[in-house]
């Protein structure tokens, strides 16, 4: 039960008064004015004759003294942190020795003449301190009071400003700013939908968007060719540090568009957002194609922090037996972790076994049985003395559609968890200091389907209404592995921080890739039939991207988690902690949704 808030000390009203300036302004040229600033107590020390408070508000602390001889220096012995009140007084400077370096208003004080208590506190749950050692459910359940760390509040202006330089832009590059519905129909992909029940038409339900795709190209059609939205968006799917339910997209769209000019859209969005954060980065962005990056990384949103990988069967004899036939041999570098102990080793080899890889560690021995083909190895690994260096190739049957894929994937896997696990060698994955820090690049011509073991059917990779290289349009039926997407992600430092494509425009061609996703024109019709419909009135070739907002502000902010830039996160369980939501609803709600719980977990 909580507790009830006992009253300890009278209240003032705020009445007719005005603050004047705010707790991060004053400065030296402000001496001797008659100031009232108003905020939360932050700090408090009583050196007998003389109190000491530091006022906070948004902008800053000020020093508050009350002194033994002002009337107001009894009173202000109630005050106890995070009390809220207004003092008014003259600016004073402060003697040399008294002087705060550490803080923008530290040349001077507030000699509080006046002071009106405008409410208390309790003791807060957890220090208001840069960074507090409590568990992130202490500070979820009381976010209104986490929220008010400098460290916090740094991370929401940071977000704000970064909102407000992408709509500017945006604008300035003649985007149209348009909101689209909420309250949707459940898209194709719908066991990720949150659904919502309508009461006026019991047993049928709303879907909240995952993302606003099929009415920005609505929007296209309807000629406002150039469309933003920075929107929520909701899914429902398994949660992790960069993923929420709900979150936000800096989305947009535009008619008659190459992939290139979509890409000089967003590269001085996101050279302007970095400089909002303070960091210089380089234009254009590194382009490659997914193929590249899988040759190279092994994923699809590689981070070029870490060297990239090379495969180097081509450097050994036919029968040198290390990887199966027509299967990559995979040479991974991590520079500077000196030499691994035997222990460190075995524990890479089982991390490769447990990926389906078989991994040699054992350089010496390979170098005796291989002398020729390791030296050039190491040449185009770029090894050296004091690098590790793996070989790993697949250990057993080639598996999957694009089996050369598999290798890699697992190959980049390995090679990332080994970077990560001797990042406190080599330094390369800590938080960017400077804009050379921010490794941005383009991922094209990703690959239109992906196989879906389970159901055993192609999957769009993207999704259903990404256009297919205009070289890959027969393909679609006859080797739907090997067709390229006009779609691209832009990574940064290994995160994908968005992704888009070009669409398909034409009716035709939608039929031909939802036949291909082995849809029947029913089916496709029941799914997504207004967008059909809609792309038989005249729609324009357009296309797109959409950026994760939280995932930007979370990288810029040098933060880990996205939780950590969203003022009211979801856990990962996607509850809140603060007001219990998710939470059941009166029977009676129910009964008038027409809705009966069958299962309650
Ligand atoms: P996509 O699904 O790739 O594309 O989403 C675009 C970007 O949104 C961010 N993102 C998320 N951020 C936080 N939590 C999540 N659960 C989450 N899911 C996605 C990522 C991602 O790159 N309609 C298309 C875009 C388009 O084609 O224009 C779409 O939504 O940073």
């Amino acid at each position: 039960m909580e507790e009830s808030v006992e009253r300890q000390v009278g209240l003032d009203f705020l009445g007719e008064l005005r603050r004047t300036h705010n707790c991060g302004g004053l400065r030296a040229s402000d001496d001797g004015k008659r100031v009232v600033l108003m905020g939360w107590v932050h700090r408090r020390r009583d050196l007998g004759g003389v109190l000491f408070i530091h006022l906070r508000d948004r902008y800053g602390v000020t020093q508050v003294v009350f002194r033994a001889e002002d009337q107001v220096h009894e009173k202000a012995g109630d005050l106890r942190s995070e009390f809220v009140v207004a003092v008014e007084g003259p600016v004073e400077l402060r003697s040399e020795d008294t002087i705060n370096p550490n803080i923008p208003t530290g040349e001077v004080e507030v000699v509080a003449e006046k002071l009106w208590i405008l409410n208390e506190s309790r003791t807060p749950p957890f220090p208001m301190e840069e960074h507090v050692d409590v568990s992130e459910d202490a500070r979820l359940k009381y976010r209104y009071v986490d929220l008010r760390r400098p460290h916090m509040q740094r991370n929401i202006i940071l977000r704000s400003q970064i909102s407000f330089a992408a709509r500017e832009y945006l604008y300035s590059r003649d985007f149209l700013e348009i909101e689209t519905p909420f309250l949707c129909r459940s898209t194709p992909e719908g066991a990720r939908d949150y659904l919502v029940p309508s009461r006026v038409s019991p047993g049928n339900f709303y879907a909240l968007p995952q993302s606003p795709q099929i009415y920005k190209q609505l929007l296209m059609v309807s000629g406002y060719e150039k469309y933003f939205q920075i929107v929520r968006c909701f899914r429902d799917e398994d949660l992790r540090a960069d993923r929420q339910p709900e979150f936000t997209q800096i989305d947009l769209e535009m008619s008659f568009p190459q992939q290139e000019q979509i890409f000089e859209v967003i590269e001085p969005l996101v050279k302007r957002i970095c400089k909002v954060a303070g960091y210089d980065i380089a234009t254009p962005f590194v382009r490659m194609t997914y193929a590249e990056a899988m040759r190279s990384y092994g994923i699809d949103k590689p981070d070029t922090r870490i060297p990239r990988f090379y495969p180097v069967e081509d450097l050994f004899p036919a029968d040198a037996g290390l990887t199966p036939a027509g299967l990559p041999l995979v040479a991974i570098r991590i520079p500077n972790t000196g030499g691994l102990t035997r222990r460190e080793r075995d524990e890479l080899k089982a991390a490769g076994q447990e990926r389906g890889l078989r991994v040699y560690d054992d350089m010496k021995r390979l170098e005796r049985d291989f002398a020729e083909p390791m030296v050039k190895v190491r040449e185009r690994a770029g090894a050296g003395e004091n690098d590790l260096l793996l070989l790993a190739a697949w250990a057993g049957e080639p598996k999957g559609q694009r089996p050369e894929e598999t290798v890699y994937q697992a190959c980049g896997q390995l090679r990332l968890l080994a970077a990560q696990k001797y990042n406190d060698r080599h330094h390369l994955l800590d938080t960017p200091k400077d804009g050379e820090g921010f490794r941005l690049l383009w991922v094209t011509d990703f690959p239109m389907f992906e196989w879906d073991e389970e159901e055993s059917r192609w999957n769009a990779a993207h999704h259903p209404f990404t256009s297919v290289h205009d070289e890959d349009v027969e393909k679609l039926t006859a080797d739907p592995a090997r067709c390229r997407a006009k779609s691209y992600d832009l990574v940064l430092n290994g995160t994908e921080l968005g992704s888009g494509s070009i669409r398909i425009h034409r009716r035709d061609v939608q039929s031909k890739v939802f036949a291909a996703l082995g849809l029947t024109d029913d089916e496709a019709r029941a799914k997504f039939g207004f967008l059909l419909d809609a792309l038989e009135y005249g729609a324009p070739p357009h296309g797109g991207i959409a950026l994760g907002l939280d995932r930007l502000v979370m990288i810029l902010a040098g933060e880990s988690s996205i939780r950590d830039v969203i003022p009211f996160p979801k856990t990962a369980k996607a509850t809140d902690l603060m007001s219990e939501a998710p939470s059941s609803v009166p029977a009676r709600a129910l009964r008038e949704l027409g809705i009966q719980i069958t299962r309650k977990s």
